[in-house]
């Protein structure tokens, strides 16, 4: 198998950041995604994983991206809606130390300046032991070891699709439910993150809904903000397009049962796009020029 970008897998990163571009009419993306793909080259104190809109992919011509991969469209209706803000380029970065982070952002900044402009920036960090801002521990059923490739990467092309998506909570209305109440809206326990059982897990509960066998994904997700608007950032690696839709499809009612996530209604998305992550020898080529 071809390997996947590295820093994609690196762990217990508390200083996460993330840049959203998209490109200038009119301009040849080329020698910039060449710039970006050199400074991804470099390693240093943060990670840094390049990933690009389907669009931009094709017109590089640097090989397949995953068979499936297209422009993220908005999923469901009304209050249980997901919608699209598709863009061009994807840059995540993260590492031990935020100062580290910024000086990473500033050179993506600088490669991309008068080709593409950033629609999204927005610095983010890990919540004491990895929670979510509900409280809840994000990421305890995430694949680990072997099984966080076999979910995340293609093995054909080393490539990954990224799904990413920037949900706003509604942490009032959440922290007015009961913690027993907060627990059947996830499908965990809050203290110890173990997995509701039985009758005592509802059928709209998030875990309930992304549960789904076939649809394994490599979750990154962050928290972000600030007393004001606060949320999560949405970041998971997969081996193809299709998975995200499954699970899409039934956090927000699009299935025969018509049940949505009960966490949608504490939470809301306000971005969505797909991305194309390429292996690490794809990006060394987009490098070289
Ligand atoms: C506000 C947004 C979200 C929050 C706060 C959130 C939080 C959580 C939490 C607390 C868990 C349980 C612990 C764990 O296994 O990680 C979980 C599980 C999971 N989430 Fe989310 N999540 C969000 C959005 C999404 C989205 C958009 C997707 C997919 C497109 C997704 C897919 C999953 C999957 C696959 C699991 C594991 C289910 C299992 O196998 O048990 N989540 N999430």
């Amino acid at each position: 198998m071809s390997t996947p970008q590295n820093s994609i897998f690196v762990e217990g990163t508390r200083a996460q950041y993330v840049l959203e571009y998209s490109l200038a009419d009119g301009v040849d993306p080329q020698p910039a995604a060449a710039s970006l793909a050199q400074l991804a080259q470099q390693t240093g104190p943060a990670e840094m994983v390049v990933a690009f809109g389907p669009a931009l992919w094709s017109r590089l011509n640097m090989g397949p991206s995953a068979s499936d991969l297209r422009d993220f469209k908005p999923i469901g209706e009304g209050d249980h809606a997901a919608p699209a803000s598709q863009r061009d380029v994807l840059v995540w970065i993260h590492g031990a130390e935020h100062d580290d982070c910024f000086d990473r952002a500033l050179a993506v900044e600088d490669a991309l300046s008068g080709v593409a402009s950033a629609e999204l920036d927005l610095r983010g960090f890990v919540y004491h032991d990895s929670r979510d801002l509900t409280g809840f521990i994000d990421g305890s059923a995430n694949p680990k070891d072997d099984a966080r490739l076999d979910a995340a990467v293609d093995p054909e092309t080393g490539g990954s699709v990224v799904f990413t998506q920037r949900w706003v909570h509604d942490l009032d209305k959440f922290n007015t439910l009961a913690v027993p109440e907060q627990e059947r809206v996830i499908g965990r326990t809050k203290a110890d993150s173990i997995e509701l059982e039985g009758d005592a897990m509802p059928a709209d509960s998030h875990v309930s809904r992304t549960d789904i066998s076939g649809t394994k994904i490599y979750r990154r997700s962050f928290p972000y903000g600030s007393v004001g608007e606060k949320g999560l950032y949405f970041l998971a690696f997969g081996r193809d397009m299709e998975r995200f839709e499954v699970l899409l499809r039934h956090m927000f009612g699009v299935t025969d049962d018509g049940i949505h996530d009960r966490l949608i209604e504490f939470s809301k998305p306000v971005t969505g796009g797909y991305w194309f992550a390429p292996s690490a020898k794809v990006l060394k080529a987009l490098a070289a020029g």
